[in-house]
């Protein structure tokens, strides 16, 4: 069955970077097949920056996120989807803000109860893939961490690339052999 995948990117630069990796790794899962959705976080309209943890989503027994913006329709698509890709480019050795700021809104997609000590999600069983380049060599796996922290979390399998050394907005185009990795790993989640 082809995949369906989703991908949140989280640079403000329409062609920089991150751009060109979403775009090789698209390449590589278009390829085999799959359905690529990409939405540019920098460009979502949001009511608020990030989380009000006002918890009222779990009080509710659907999954989603009760502030009306533009993360209501991104976050069912969240669950419809088989990988989900995160997008970023390295901002003081963390996601961008404007990736964060859905990134928190993904409490609406767990359902706790203290008190049996349980948690429910519908990420679990699904891919996250990170994307993420950098203008040194420093940090970068540090980025990957909480990323990969919540995958595990979440039950989900998780996977990246990181590309140092990427230079300025664009610049990634000359550095060899990255082009063919984004697209290997698109091809290689979607086998
Ligand atoms: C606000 C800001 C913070 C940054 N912080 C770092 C950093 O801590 N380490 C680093 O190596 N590069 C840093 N960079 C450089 C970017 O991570 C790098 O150029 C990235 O590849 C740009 O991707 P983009 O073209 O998609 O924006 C920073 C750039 C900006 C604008």
């Amino acid at each position: 069955m082809s995949k369906n995948i989703l991908i949140l990117s989280g640079s403000p630069k329409r062609n920089g970077n991150t751009k060109r990796l979403v775009d090789w790794f698209m390449e590589g899962a278009r390829k085999k097949g799959a359905e690529c959705e990409l939405i540019e976080t920098a460009f979502m309209k949001f009511k608020f920056s990030g989380c009000l943890s006002c918890r009222v989503c779990q009080k509710r027994k659907e999954y989603g996120c009760v502030i009306n913006d533009d993360a209501k329709q991104v976050l069912p698509k969240i669950i419809d989807a088989s990988v989900i890709v995160m997008a970023t480019p390295l901002y003081f050795y963390g996601p961008s803000a404007q990736l964060k700021v859905i990134f928190d809104r993904w409490f609406s997609l767990y359902k706790w109860d203290n008190k049996a000590g349980t948690m429910k999600t519908p990420l679990k069983g699904k891919t996250m893939v990170l994307l993420a380049s950098a203008y040194e060599d420093i940090g970068l796996k540090d980025l990957a961490r909480p990323f990969k922290l919540t995958a595990d979390y979440s039950g989900m399998k998780f996977t990246s690339l990181l590309v140092p050394n990427a230079g300025e907005s664009g610049d990634i185009v000359k550095l060899r052999g990255v082009h063919g990795k984004a697209v290997a790993l698109g091809k290689k989640v979607c086998s």
